[in-house]
């Protein structure tokens, strides 16, 4: 199969172990863009993560082992570059340089903007106006043709073609490229609330590293149809969380058989979360065998970011002269 040319790019904050939101909405995505595309860079957004986070004690720990869990889940670093924000500082050079192309109104109009500003009251920084555009440059200093990113990134990757547009109309050049979204068809993967988008800080997460007993311990904890109060009551799958689960992780049949008997009562819910759990776990058993081969060597997954690091700072190095050559700096 011949893979199709450009730079594909994508960032993540390091937030430690991964859980299945992460792996259903992003990672599988990296993992499967290897494939597609010629070269895939992705990388830990170290600095970002600082806008939001002011105790930085556990940021080494969560880069190591969120990488360890992109490692497990098959991310090749011998064909993806794998690298941590900070050790390209070019890139906050570059996110200067277009600072001056960005109207300061746009910034604060946007709604991540004002979101973070309803989130943190008291910390409405300077850097966090200027999250985006150090994003746009993350994605300019590569040159990337495609982004793979949530939908709730949209606005962020339509800015970034908008900074894109105006420093190459300002400086008449066309040295940087305007990136594509690449969205791609994500189930919306609720917590075990059942109600809120999964993630680490609501607590309602599930980590695809956790043992088995783990996993089945918190899927046990699953909110399912509300509705349904009674073993006798029919339930009602359409509104289920663990049956929205289940199509994602168990074989076609079984969804079948399951859908059909929760809603003739059949099946009660403790059945059926013993059997995602059940399903979950071989499904995550690959992943977890590799990523314990790969904990027995954490130099090793150092070495991984340095080396993604070296080879992404050539293409680094090359754009940001190219910028400067553009502006006419001295
Ligand atoms: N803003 C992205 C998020 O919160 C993370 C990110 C930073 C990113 N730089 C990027 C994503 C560049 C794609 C491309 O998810």
């Amino acid at each position: 199969m011949t893979k199709k040319k450009g730079r594909v790019f994508s960032g993540a904050r390091p937030t430690g172990r991964q859980h299945l939101g992460n792996y259903l909405g992003a990672i599988k995505n990296y993992v499967a863009l290897q494939d597609t595309y010629e070269d895939t860079i992705y990388c830990i957004v170290d600095v970002h993560a600082l806008t939001t986070v002011e105790t930085t004690s556990e940021l080494k720990q969560n880069t190591y082992d969120m990488t360890l869990d992109w490692l497990a889940a098959g991310m090749r670093p011998d064909e993806s570059m794998i690298f941590v924000q900070s050790h390209i500082p070019e890139v906050m050079e570059l996110h200067t340089f277009l600072s001056m192309v960005t109207p300061l109104g746009k910034l604060t109009d946007l709604p991540t903007f004002k979101e973070k500003v309803r989130q943190q009251p008291h910390n409405i920084n300077y850097g966090l106006v200027g999250y985006p555009v150090l994003m746009a440059a993350d994605i300019a200093l590569y040159k990337a043709v495609a982004v793979p990113v949530g939908v709730d990134q949209a606005p962020h990757l339509e800015f970034t073609r908008e900074i894109v547009r105006s420093f190459n109309y300002r400086y008449n050049t066309n040295v940087l490229v305007e990136p594509q979204m690449v969205a791609t068809e994500v189930p919306k993967v609720l917590g075990i609330d059942g109600k809120n988008k999964m993630g680490k800080s609501l607590n309602n997460h599930i980590e695809l590293a956790s043992t088995p007993k783990e996993t089945q311990e918190r899927v046990m904890q699953m909110v399912t149809d509300p509705q349904r109060a009674r073993l006798s009551d029919p339930g009602n799958p359409d509104v289920c969380n663990v049956f929205t689960m289940h199509k994602i992780f168990s074989d076609a049949e079984e969804v079948e058989r399951i859908n059909d008997e929760c809603r003739k009562a059949e099946i009660g819910c403790v059945a059926c979360k013993k059997l995602f759990a059940k399903n979950l776990n071989e499904n995550l058993m690959p992943f977890r065998e590799r990523r314990a081969e790969f904990a027995q060597d954490p130099a090793y997954v150092w070495d991984v970011l340095n080396d993604g690091a070296d080879r992404a700072r050539v293409i680094a190095q090359e754009t940001l002269s190219e910028v400067k050559e553009a502006i006419g700096l001295p």
